[in-house]
């Protein structure tokens, strides 16, 4: 089939990218390259022997995203392209409501024009806000607690909303809990601009020397070890999770289905450091600091829905989410410069 990835430049785009063309389906990609670089096709390319068609473009230019609808065919969408910085969403709030939700609705009216009515959305476990309890289900409440989080649940709303008017569409919104990980040629991976935010990449700079020692934010919640807990999942089986749900999409008669994508295991902070540590052989030195404001302290999935309905579930473990992160973090540091791997 003929797959359309906004955003397939990106983390979870490039990965999945790789998985569908190397399940025989034709992929094009669709990206602006605000956190992206062109080299990425080219190294799906090495991967899976086909360098995917690439448009440089943006899904808030509905025109455009019509014409490459219609000129590849494209029977299904995945749209991952999307601003994701928490503390960057509070300081800059429109640029995150025109990007995510004017660039949603954008690619939504373009598809109906073209009458692609098959989606894949990529939501967050942040719209469940702070757990009412534990494992979150698809069921348990949403809120938002920042600017991001918030076009997320309107997007979610109006994907329902959307799926209410016309009973043709056919919308798996997917919540994903903490994607970690790179694919396992050490090619594919998560290079964030600047220091990260985020746990893992955090702790492979730290690994690398980049950066001198892991900040612990807090070590007082009412945890195991004090330190907050997470859903951790491979972004390989982030990857198949998007399969499973393109091909659920082909079958299904609901018009528009949540679920969650998580491992149902939580994972501590320091555990995260031990086996990060155990798995390359790296040390990453930490020191504890004061609780990082909006954090919750336990969040973890109830994965059983995707299970049942979709037939997935994750498999890759901790160990090889570490491994894998550390193999591509290494290849960064000794690799040629971009523009010597474009062809
Ligand atoms: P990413 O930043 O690596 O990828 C997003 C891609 O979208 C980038 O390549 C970027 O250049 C592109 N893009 C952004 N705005 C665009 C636009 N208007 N038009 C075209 N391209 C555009 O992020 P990611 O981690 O791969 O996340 C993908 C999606 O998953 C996002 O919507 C994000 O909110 C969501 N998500 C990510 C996580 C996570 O931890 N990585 C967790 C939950 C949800
Ligand atoms: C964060 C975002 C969330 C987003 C998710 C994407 C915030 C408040 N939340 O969630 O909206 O959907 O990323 O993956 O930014 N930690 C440290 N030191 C660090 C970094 C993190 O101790 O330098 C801890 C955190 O306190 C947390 C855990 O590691 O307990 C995971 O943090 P992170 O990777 O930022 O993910 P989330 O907080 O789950």
């Amino acid at each position: 089939m003929n797959f359309l990835l906004t955003g397939g430049l990106g983390y979870i785009g490039s990965h999945t990218a790789a998985v569908l063309q190397q399940a025989g389906h034709h992929v094009v990609l669709l990206d602006n390259l605000s956190n992206s670089r062109l080299e990425v096709a080219d190294r799906i390319g090495r991967i899976t022997g086909t360098r995917p068609v690439t448009e440089v473009g943006d899904v808030l230019d509905t025109i455009r995203v019509r014409m490459a609808l219609r000129h590849y065919r494209i029977d299904a969408v995945v749209h991952f392209a999307g601003l994701k910085a928490v503390g960057e969403s509070v300081a800059q709030p429109l640029a995150y409501y025109h990007n995510n939700v004017a660039g949603t609705v954008s690619l939504l009216q373009a598809m109906a024009a073209e009458g692609v009515r098959s989606l894949v959305f990529s939501s967050s476990a942040t719209v469940y806000g702070q757990p009412q309890y534990l494992p979150l289900d698809e069921s348990h409440p949403t809120s938002a607690t920042n600017p991001y989080g918030r076009t997320k649940l309107h997007i979610e709303q109006m994907l329902h909303d959307l799926a209410a008017s016309d009973a043709t569409w056919r919308i798996a919104i997917l919540r994903y809990f903490n994607p970690v990980g790179a694919h396992a040629s050490g090619l594919l991976g998560e290079d964030p601009n600047g220091i990260p935010n985020n746990l893992m990449p955090y702790i492979a700079r730290v690994a690398a020397g980049q950066l001198p020692h892991l900040n612990v934010w807090g070590n007082d919640y009412p945890t195991p070890d004090g330190t907050g807990i997470r859903d951790y999942l491979h972004v390989m089986d982030l990857a198949e999770g998007h399969r499973a749900a393109l091909e659920h999409l082909q079958r299904t008669t609901t018009p528009c289905d949540v679920f969650n994508l998580g491992t149902g295991r939580g994972t501590s902070v320091l555990e995260m450091v031990r086996t990060f540590e155990q798995a390359t052989g790296q040390s990453v030195p930490y020191r504890i600091a004061p609780r990082r404001p909006g954090d919750v302290a336990e969040c973890w999935a109830d994965p059983t829905k995707a299970q049942r309905v979709l037939g997935w579930r994750a498999e890759r473990s901790l160990h090889d989410m570490c491994a894998s992160t550390w193999a591509f973090t290494a290849g960064q540091r000794s690799a040629p410069a971009p523009h010597i791997l474009a062809v």
